[in-house]
C-alpha cells in the first residue's frame, strides 16, 4: 500500500517535471499542471480537446502565494480573508515580472486566481511548491466531474495521475469575480451568490450576460462563461493566415511552423503542435513590438492542438 502521503509526494514530483495530476477540489476535479510551465498548460487543453484556448484559474495554497503572481487591491484583501480557502476566484491584474505562464491567462495581463478549499488540494499545492492551472478534469463539453471515476471515465490514459478526495462538496464550479475594473462583475456565477461577496464589499456586484460554458451548459448548472466579453489578447499588428514563405511584403515579419526559411520567430521547427500551442501567446506578444507592418503565419494544421491555435489565430487575423 502506497500512502497517503507518499502518493502526494510523487504527484508533486510529476507536476514538478511538466506532467499532468487531477485532484479534487471543493466544487469539482481539477486537471492541474505547473502555471509556470507552457509545455504543461498545452498539456491540458489537448487533454481536454478544448477547441480554444480560454484563460484557466491558477491555484495557490493560500493568500500570500497569490500575492507573488498579482496585485490584490484592497476589496481583493476583503474578499480573500473571507471566502479563502473556498470557491471563490478573483481576477486580478498580473503582478510586473510575473512568471506564470502567458497560455495559462491567454495572454490577457490579468489572471484567475483562488485557493481551494479541499485538503487534497491544499496538499498538493503546498508539496508541488507550484500554482497549478486546473479547469475542469473532464472532455470539453462534457459533464464536470464531482468524483474521481468520473474523471477516469472522461480522460481515461489522458491524465496519469488522478487523487481520489471523493466526491466535491460544491459540486459546482467557482464563482468567477472580476476586480480588474472600478466596479467588481460576476463573470461566471458559481458556488458563490452576489448577495454572499455584497455583503463583505459593502457595494454592489454586476453580473455579466456571458455566453453559455461548454462544460456547464452540458451539466445543465447554468454556468456562464465570459467568453465573449473578455478582451482576449490581440496583436496591434495586422495579421495574415497561411501565409506563404515566398509572399512576404515590406515591412511584415513571418510567424512560422514548421521547418520554413526566413521566420522572425517559429511557433514549432519542427513542427510539434504542443509546443506550439505553448510559444503561440509570447510570439504573438514579441512580434507586436517590432514595428512590422503586418505578422504573416506559416499554416498550421488544424488536428489536435491545431484547432485551437487555428481559432486563436483567427481571432488574431479579425480586426477589431
Ligand atoms: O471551480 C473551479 O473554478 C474549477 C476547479 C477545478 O477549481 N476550475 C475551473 O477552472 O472551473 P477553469 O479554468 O475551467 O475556469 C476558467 C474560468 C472561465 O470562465 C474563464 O473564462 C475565466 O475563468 N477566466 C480565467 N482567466 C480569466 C481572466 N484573466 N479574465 C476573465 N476571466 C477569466
Ligand atoms: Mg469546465
Amino acid at each position: 500500500m502506497v500512502s497517503p502521503e507518499a502518493r502526494i509526494r510523487e504527484a508533486a514530483e510529476h507536476l514538478r517535471s511538466g506532467g499532468l495530476v487531477a485532484f479534487p477540489t471543493e466544487t469539482v476535479y481539477g486537471l492541474g499542471a505547473s502555471a509556470l510551465d507552457d509545455r504543461a498548460i498545452a498539456r491540458i487543453f489537448e487533454a481536454k480537446e478544448r477547441p480554444r484556448f480560454n484563460p484557466l484559474i491558477v491555484h495557490v495554497p493560500d493568500v500570500e502565494a497569490a500575492a507573488a503572481h498579482v496585485l490584490l487591491d484592497e476589496r481583493a484583501h476583503r474578499l480573500a480573508a473571507a471566502f479563502w480557502p473556498g470557491p471563490l476566484t478573483l481576477v486580478l491584474p498580473r503582478r510586473a515580472g510575473c512568471r506564470l505562464s502567458h497560455l495559462v491567462s491567454a495572454g490577457l495581463d490579468t489572471v484567475a486566481i483562488r485557493v481551494p478549499a479541499h485538503p487534497l488540494a491544499l496538499e498538493l499545492l503546498r508539496a508541488s511548491g507550484l500554482p497549478l492551472a486546473a479547469p475542469s478534469a473532464n472532455r470539453s463539453g462534457t459533464i464536470s466531474p464531482t468524483l474521481a471515476e468520473h474523471v477516469h471515465a472522461s480522460l481515461g490514459d489522458r491524465v496519469d495521475r488522478v487523487l481520489d478526495g471523493g466526491p466535491c462538496a460544491f459540486g459546482l464550479e467557482s464563482t468567477v469575480l472580476d476586480l480588474s475594473t472600478p466596479v467588481a462583475t460576476i463573470l461566471r456565477p458559481g458556488a458563490l451568490g452576489p448577495e454572499d461577496l455584497e455583503a463583505v464589499l459593502g457595494t454592489p456586484v454586476e453580473v455579466s450576460a456571458g455566453h453559455a460554458d461548454g462544460d456547464a451548459e452540458a451539466s445543465g448548472a447554468g454556468l456562464r462563461s465570459p467568453g465573449c466579453l473578455l478582451r482576449h489578447y490581440a496583436p496591434r499588428t495586422p495579421v495574415r493566415l497561411n501565409a506563404d514563405p515566398g509572399s512576404l511584403t515590406a515591412g511584415e515579419v513571418l510567424l512560422g511552423f514548421g521547418p520554413v526559411k526566413g521566420a522572425a520567430l517559429n511557433l514549432s521547427p519542427r513542427g510539434d503542435l504542443r509546443e506550439a500551442a505553448a510559444n503561440l501567446f509570447a510570439a504573438l506578444h514579441a512580434l507586436d513590438t517590432l514595428g512590422a507592418t503586418g505578422i504573416a503565419v506559416s499554416p498550421v494544421p488544424a488536428e489536435g492542438l491545431g484547432v485551437a491555435i487555428n481559432d486563436r489565430l483567427r481571432r488574431a487575423a479579425t480586426p477589431p
